[in-house]
């Protein structure tokens, strides 16, 4: 069967209900579009794990704050959607702000706590945007299976809350971070990264691998390691440090000795450009 492109809810729902009548497994994979290879490790994945492979392409208005990239966020259906057919995606969900967000609509998820520090702090009213969307693909595509990027650390965790919070049957995976060869953790926005960025932006994986060695090294001060990790960035970038920290997994409080539940989460200006990354620092991902 060719790939099939649906652009409004009545006909994806419509879709999925008929999948599910006849016993057919729904995997779901959320998107903002401009696919790279990390998309494309998920949609691997996700389409040995069910019948019916989604791909969500929907650049979501609600998750951006004013000031930041929504209208040069890149876009390009055409080239998404062949990406989508060559591993084997079933349908592409790609409707229009309107049809998600039609005139009058009101609603909004808003998991609290874990959605106030880190990505949230410097960008309020995100995450009540990525649980609104993500609440809603959930309603309207109706899988038994949905596939994030682990990269997403937080937005991993959000998700996770809400689906446990608002008792949504969907089963949420975590996949683990796709990086180019010399470490860079892949996203959408890389592709703003003037070359001298891109060299630069590989402090952060290089502050992961550092992180890693401490804690190998029998250091568990969460201070210690944050501190010599904001001196490697000052010294070998022209990066502005969002923020260092560490954290429990679940709580995503900030620890201030390494344990078993410790992730290392950090966010990091280029430019105008803010990449994040991440990494457990005693367990596997
Ligand atoms: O991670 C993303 O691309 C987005 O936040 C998501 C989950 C597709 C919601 O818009």
């Amino acid at each position: 069967m060719p790939i099939q492109i649906i652009t409004t809810v009545a006909e994806m729902q419509q879709r999925a209900q008929a999948a599910r009548a006849t016993g057919q497994r729904i995997v779901f994979v959320p998107t903002m579009g401009c696919l790279h290879q990390g998309h494309l490790s998920l949609l691997e994945a996700g389409r040995k794990q069910g019948d019916l492979l989604v791909l969500s392409i929907f650049v979501n208005p609600t998750q951006f704050g004013q000031g930041e990239d929504f209208e040069d966020y890149p876009r390009d259906l055409r080239c998404d959607s062949e990406l989508a057919e060559v591993v084997g995606v079933d349908i592409v969900f790609a409707p229009t702000v309107a049809e998600m967000y039609p005139q009058g609509y009101a609603t909004f998820v808003d998991v609290e706590g874990i959605t106030k520090g880190l990505c949230g702090a410097s960008r309020p009213g995100h995450f009540r945007g990525v649980t609104t969307v993500v609440g809603k693909l959930f309603n309207i595509i109706q899988p038994q299976l949905a596939l994030f990027g682990n990269k997403d650390f937080q937005q991993l965790t959000v998700i996770r809350r809400m689906t446990i919070d608002l008792n949504i049957p969907v089963e949420i995976i975590g996949m683990p971070i796709f990086r180019e060869p010399d470490g860079l953790a892949m996203s959408s926005r890389n592709v703003y990264l003037s070359a001298e960025q891109r060299q630069q932006a590989l402090v952060l994986s290089q502050s992961i691998v550092e992180a890693l060695r401490m804690v190998a090294a029998g250091q568990t001060d969460s201070s210690v390691i944050v501190a010599a990790l904001e001196n490697r960035i000052s010294s070998k970038s022209a990066a502005r440090i969002d923020y260092i920290k560490i954290c429990h997994r679940l709580s995503l409080e900030e620890q201030v000795k390494v344990d078993e539940d410790s992730v290392l989460l950090l966010a990091l200006f280029f430019g105008k450009t803010r990449l994040i990354d991440n990494s457990y620092l005693k367990r596997a991902e």
